[in-house]
């Protein structure tokens, strides 16, 4: 399988953010991620909009668990650490939440922004360890890209 380019999905999405609204920016990310990333079967964002609680977000995919608490979950992990979880296979994963039956691997990104967190990113897929260390990067970057195109004041209550 060929490595996705995500140096050309950065200038992509950089183009498709052209407004500051966080909201429409957010909406346009997970449509991009969701439409050129193969092998997705959900993704979307959790915001931080209550304390040490994740509330579901613009996402494409089934209708999703929330809220999500910092102690639960692979989400959860990724908001308590503010490091990226990537999960090669969730069923060993202790705790995490089971939101669609078919998701067997899970990458989750950390939003931070001037040290506090603003939410995560979630990307699932149907294969086990369909993550490498370079999708790991990719998405990193284009969840800063997200970050750095959108004005989130007023946006998340565990933010302002
Ligand atoms: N699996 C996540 C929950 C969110 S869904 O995958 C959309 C978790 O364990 O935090």
């Amino acid at each position: 399988m060929s490595s996705m380019n995500y140096d050309l999905l950065a200038r992509q999405l950089v183009s498709l953010l052209d407004t500051r609204d966080w909201l429409t920016n957010a909406t346009q990310t997970v449509a991009l991620i969701k439409q050129e990333i193969a092998d997705l079967n959900w993704v979307g964002f959790y915001l931080h909009r209550k304390p040490r609680s994740l509330i579901l977000g613009p996402f494409q995919g089934l209708p999703a668990c929330n809220p999500i608490a910092f102690e639960h979950g692979v989400c959860g992990a990724a908001a308590t650490t503010r490091q990226t979880q990537r999960v090669d296979d969730v069923q060993a994963f202790p705790g995490h939440i089971v939101c669609d039956v078919s998701s067997r691997s899970e990458l989750v990104v950390p939003l931070i922004s001037d040290e506090r967190l603003w939410g995560v990113m979630d990307l699932d897929s149907p294969r086990p360890a369909r993550f490498s260390d370079a999708d790991q990067a990719g998405i990193e970057r284009l969840g800063a890209c997200f970050m750095s195109a959108s004005d989130l004041s007023g946006s998340a209550i565990g933010f302002d």
